[in-house]
């Protein structure tokens, strides 16, 4: 007689789907885990180890949520974090960052830190803009749809915010990103070379994608 445990193939639980919710202060190592892994090839030159890399973003992290006209969501799986968007209004700063930096990392890795992501630095997003920020999905959660629902989320809080206009900016090699917002409706505005960004990021230049709202 057969036994149907050997036969039939074992039944699988579905892939738990990600809840995408505005980001809490509790998130904030969730969300500093995720975009330190997601931006290896930005905070490894920053940081030097991921270690350090959360150790410092965490703090940031969750001074960013409280920036004034910025909005940051969280996709989670049960209790963990597995993705982050943010969505910017206006340029504003978060005060104290050397700081946070010095008190996590220590005086060398805040100097290297400072000095490699001051190329980073994003525009001031125009009164009818909603800037998207550092989307970042866990690796292991990557290609499972966590990006285009936070995608969707930033661009349902920019309509809400009776904004015309969804803008980011993207690597010119990262085809990953590039694909799902081309798939979202974004258009490249201008493409721009970096040699900074080549040397430090091995990233050849950037895209500017807008989507327009209205
Ligand atoms: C870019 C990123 C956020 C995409 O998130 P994700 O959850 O993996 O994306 P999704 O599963 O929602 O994919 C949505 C669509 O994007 C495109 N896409 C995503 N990853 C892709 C890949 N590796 N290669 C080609 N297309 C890809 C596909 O069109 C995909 O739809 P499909 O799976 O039905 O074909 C994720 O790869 C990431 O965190 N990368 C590192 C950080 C980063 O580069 N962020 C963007 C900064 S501008």
């Amino acid at each position: 007689m057969s036994d149907d445990n050997a036969t039939q193939p074992a039944a699988r639980s579905p892939q738990p789907f990600p809840i995408v919710r505005r980001a809490v202060q509790a998130d904030a190592p969730g969300v500093a885990r995720v975009v330190a892994r997601a931006f290896k090839d930005k905070f490894h030159p920053a940081f030097g180890t991921e270690e350090k890399a959360i150790r410092a973003l965490t703090p940031y992290v969750a001074a960013e949520m409280t920036r004034r006209g910025n909005y940051v969501f969280v996709a989670t799986v049960g209790a963990v974090v597995v993705g982050s968007v943010s969505v910017s209004t206006q340029k504003s700063f978060v005060s104290g960052v050397a700081g946070m930096f010095y008190r996590a990392v220590g005086f060398w890795s805040t100097v290297r830190a400072l000095v490699v992501l001051s190329f980073l630095s994003d525009p001031a997003p125009a009164p009818d803009e909603a800037y998207v920020e550092v989307l970042g999905v866990a690796p292991e959660y990557q290609r499972q749809g966590v990006g285009r629902a936070l995608m969707i989320a930033a661009e349902e809080m920019a309509r809400g915010l009776h904004k015309q206009r969804l803008t980011l900016y993207v690597t010119a090699n990262n085809r990953a990103a590039q694909t799902l917002y081309l798939s979202r409706g974004l258009r490249v505005q201008r493409q721009t070379p970096s040699i900074v960004g080549w040397l430090l990021f091995h990233a050849p230049g950037f895209w500017r994608m807008e989507k327009r709202l209205a």
